[in-house]
């Protein structure tokens, strides 16, 4: 059975799903009314709201409630916020997209569904990708967004860092590397970290940010977003060796069938189970160190952790 805990966080974590899916639904209905092309923003749609579990909005939208005076319920929560929640969502849902295609992954479903290039076709899908980029970087710079121009610029230059050729992306390049050449525990580690590390710890800088935390709660918070990323991916690889494709929603097996070098496969199962409980003990320790304005939400970032590894999906 559940514990009363995790039943409270996975409510919490439907209801964050459900308003990122509104907000989205909203910016794309404008980006048509715009005079986007409708193929490539039906292209993003389909890859943005068919689901996921919603782990980068929920940790932008906690982070900054925690820190955040009036934030008591969910609709104090400022607009602003859910368009930066929103932008970690179509960052996360390009890279996926790219991930897919058949040049990298090759991966014929995504969230229970066709991946975007087989319900649209590659080209199409390489450049809802490309527009959800740049969505993202608009969604963080528009003035409604935050108030103070100085807070816009630093949650660009966060994701900018994150996503690029020292974060995501750069990490998916060693990724595909590493089908072909073994890397060592060392190097899987920062593979890890850059691949999926990088975007989970600046989702919750970004929510530091947005609520205008001080250096000392950035660095637990960096802390805290570095652990939770990389017992993030130890749990993806987990559920890649053990998990059931029906409830993951992806193919799984691909790791150990193309022979990549990830924690699991250096630590083996339990190994890597270990490691990845190691990681969240170390980012509860550091969210311990935050006093927060709300305590409510400090709880559910906490249970967040806990999800990471626990998760089935
Ligand atoms: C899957 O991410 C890809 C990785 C970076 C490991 P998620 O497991 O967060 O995927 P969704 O968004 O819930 O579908
Ligand atoms: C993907 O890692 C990380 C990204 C940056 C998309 P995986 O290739 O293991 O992700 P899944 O398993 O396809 O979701
Ligand atoms: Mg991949
Ligand atoms: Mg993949
Ligand atoms: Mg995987």
């Amino acid at each position: 059975m559940m514990s009363p805990d995790t039943a409270d966080l996975s409510l919490k974590m439907q209801q964050i799903a459900r308003q990122t899916d509104t907000v989205l639904t909203h910016i794309f209905d404008e980006e048509k009314a715009n005079g986007a092309a409708t193929r490539l923003v039906d292209a993003m749609a389909y890859s943005t709201l068919n689901g996921g579990k919603r782990v980068r909005a929920f940790l932008v939208v906690a982070t900054a409630a925690m820190l955040m005076e009036d934030t008591h319920t969910d609709a104090d929560i400022p607009a602003g916020a859910w368009h930066v929640a929103a932008a970690f969502e179509c960052l996360h849902a390009y890279s996926l997209i790219h991930d897919d295609l058949p040049a990298m992954d090759d991966a014929a479903t995504r969230r229970g569904k066709p991946s975007c290039h087989l319900a649209f076709d590659q080209a199409t899908a390489i450049l809802a990708g490309d527009a959800l980029q740049s969505l993202a970087f608009q969604l963080l710079s528009v003035p409604s967004t935050h108030a103070d121009p100085m807070i816009r610029a630093e949650l660009v230059l966060n994701l900018a860092m994150a996503a690029g050729d020292a974060g995501m992306a750069g990490g998916q390049m060693l990724d595909l590397e590493a089908e072909t050449q073994a890397l060592d525990y060392t190097d899987t580690a920062r593979m890890q970290g850059l691949k999926t590390g990088a975007l989970i710890t600046s989702s919750v800088r970004a929510g530091g940010q947005y609520a205008g935390a001080n250096a000392d709660i950035m660095a637990h918070l960096a802390i805290y977003g570095k652990a939770v990323g990389q017992a993030f991916q130890i749990a993806d690889d987990l559920l890649d060796a053990e998990g059931d494709e029906a409830i993951v929603g992806k193919p799984l097996g691909q790791d150990d069938w193309r022979g990549k070098s990830t924690l699991v496969a250096h630590l083996g199962l339990d190994g890597a189970r270990q490691e990845a409980r190691k990681q969240i003990d170390q980012a509860r320790q550091a969210l311990a160190q935050i006093s927060p304005v709300n305590p409510l939400w400090h709880r559910y970032l906490d249970d967040m952790a806990q999800y990471i590894i626990s998760r089935n999906a």
